[in-house]
C-alpha cells in the first residue's frame, strides 16, 4: 500500500500476552500516523485506557459475529490474536473481509495467530520425534492432518486466501516465554505472562518438586515474547511494502528460536525450587496419573512433541537472538514471581 494512505488496522487480543506485545509495537511504529487502529475489548475500563493511547476501542467479544463482520468490512488489515481455536469468530471476520474485497477489489490482509500445537503428537514424554516442520515448505505444511489442534481454523483461513478475497498470513508461535513489559502492561491493559511455563510452575509449586510427563524426552520450540512481538511487525511491514510475501498455502510463519525438552524445563523448575528452599531434589519427577488428573485435567499436551524451524519467518529478516539457555535461565524469575502472586 502506498505511503500517506490511511490504513485501517483491526486487532483482537489486545489485552492478551501476544496481542499486547504487538499493539505496543504498532503504537510506536514509524508509520503510526498512517494507521487507524481499532481494538476489540470486553472491558469498558480497558476500552477507556486504550482510547487514551490513541486506539479506537470497540467493546465486544469474539462471540459478537455481526460486530466482527462490520469491523472487518471496514478494515484493510486484521490482526487476529485472541484465540487460535474460535472457529465462529474467524468465519465472521472472513465474511466481513469478503465484503471489504467486494467493495474495493483489493484483497484485505488477515494475519491470524495459530500455534505450533498444530504439530503435536501423543508422545506422553516418552520419546522425541524426528520430523522437523519447515514453514518455508508449503508441500510439507499441507500434509498436516485437519484433525490437529488449531488446524480447522487455519484451513478455513487458507481456503479464503485461495478463493482470492483475502491475503492470509498465519503466525504460529511456540512456547512463548518472558514477562512482557511496557505501557500496556503498566496501564493494566494487557497480560504480562504466558500460560505455558507458568502452567508447569504452578503444579510444581503445589507438589514442591519439579515435574514432567513420562521421561520428559519430548521436544518443543521456544521463542521470547519481545522477539515474537517484533516478528508480527516485520511481517506486517513486509506485507504492506512487498508484493511477494508468501500468503495462503505459502503463508505459514513459525515463532521459534530454540528447542527444549520437557525434562530441561522440569529440571530448571526443580533447581529453582531447591534454591528457594522449597524443593528437595534437583531432578524433576514424573507426574503420577492422579497428578495429571489434578493439574492437567487428565490431558498431557505438555508431553507432546512439536518440532519446527522458522525458516520462512527468518527469510523476512527476523533474527531472534534469545536461546533455549536464555529461556531456561528465565525460569527462576517465573518461579519467584508466582510465589508472590
Ligand atoms: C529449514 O528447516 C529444515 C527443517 O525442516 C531444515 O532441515 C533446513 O535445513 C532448513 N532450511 C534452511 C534453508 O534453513
Ligand atoms: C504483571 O502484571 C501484574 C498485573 O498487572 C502486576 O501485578 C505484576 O507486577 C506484573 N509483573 C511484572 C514482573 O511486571
Amino acid at each position: 500500500m502506498p505511503a500517506n494512505t490511511e490504513i485501517n488496522i483491526f486487532v483482537t487480543g489486545a489485552t492478551g500476552y501476544i496481542g499486547g506485545a504487538v499493539l505496543l509495537r504498532l503504537l510506536r511504529h514509524p508509520r503510526i500516523s498512517d494507521f487507524k487502529i481499532t481494538a476489540l475489548v470486553r472491558s469498558p475500563d480497558k476500552a477507556e485506557k486504550l482510547k487514551s493511547l490513541g486506539v479506537t476501542p470497540v467493546v465486544g467479544s469474539l462471540d459478537d459475529s455481526e460486530l466482527l463482520k462490520k469491523l472487518c468490512s471496514e478494515s484493510d488489515v486484521v490482526m487476529s490474536m485472541a484465540d487460535a481455536d474460535h472457529f465462529a469468530s474467524v468465519q465472521a471476520m472472513l465474511s466481513g473481509l469478503k465484503t471489504k474485497f467486494e467493495a474495493t477489489g483489493t484483497p484485505p490482509i488477515l494475519i491470524h495467530t495459530s500455534g505450533t500445537g498444530v504439530l503435536m503428537d501423543n508422545a506422553g514424554g516418552m520419546y522425541q520425534y524426528d520430523t522437523v516442520w519447515n514453514d518455508a515448505d508449503p508441500e510439507q505444511m499441507a500434509t498436516l492432518p485437519p484433525t490437529q489442534i488449531h488446524r480447522d481454523v487455519d484451513l478455513v483461513v487458507v481456503g479464503a486466501d485461495e478463493e482470492g478475497y483475502v491475503k492470509s498470513y498465519i503466525v504460529l508461535p511456540s512456547t512463548i516465554w518472558g514477562i512482557a513489559q511496557g505501557r500496556l502492561v503498566d496501564l493494566g491493559i494487557s497480560n504480562n505472562q504466558s500460560m505455558l511455563i507458568p502452567g508447569l510452575v504452578r503444579p510444581s509449586l503445589d507438589r514442591k518438586q519439579g515435574g514432567m510427563v513420562g521421561l520428559g524426552k519430548n521436544l518443543w520450540p521456544n521463542v521470547n515474547i519481545e522477539e515474537q512481538g517484533d516478528f508480527f511487525i516485520i511481517l506486517l511491514d513486509a506485507v504492506l511494502t512487498k508484493q511477494d510475501t508468501g500468503h495462503g498455502t505459502n503463508g505459514y510463519y513459525f515463532g521459534e528460536s530454540g528447542e527444549h525438552s520437557l525434562y530441561d524445563v522440569g529440571k530448571a523448575i526443580a533447581e529453582a525450587l531447591v534454591d528457594l528452599g522449597i524443593g528437595q531434589s534437583r531432578e524433576p519427577t514424573t507426574f503420577t496419573k492422579e497428578e495429571i488428573d489434578k493439574y492437567f485435567r487428565g490431558r498431557t499436551p505438555i508431553g507432546s512433541n512439536s518440532r519446527c524451524r522458522a525458516n520462512h519467518s527468518r527469510s523476512l529478516g527476523w533474527n531472534p537472538q534469545k536461546s533455549t539457555a536464555d529461556m531456561l535461565a528465565s525460569i527462576r524469575a517465573e518461579v519467584e514471581y508466582m510465589l508472590k502472586v
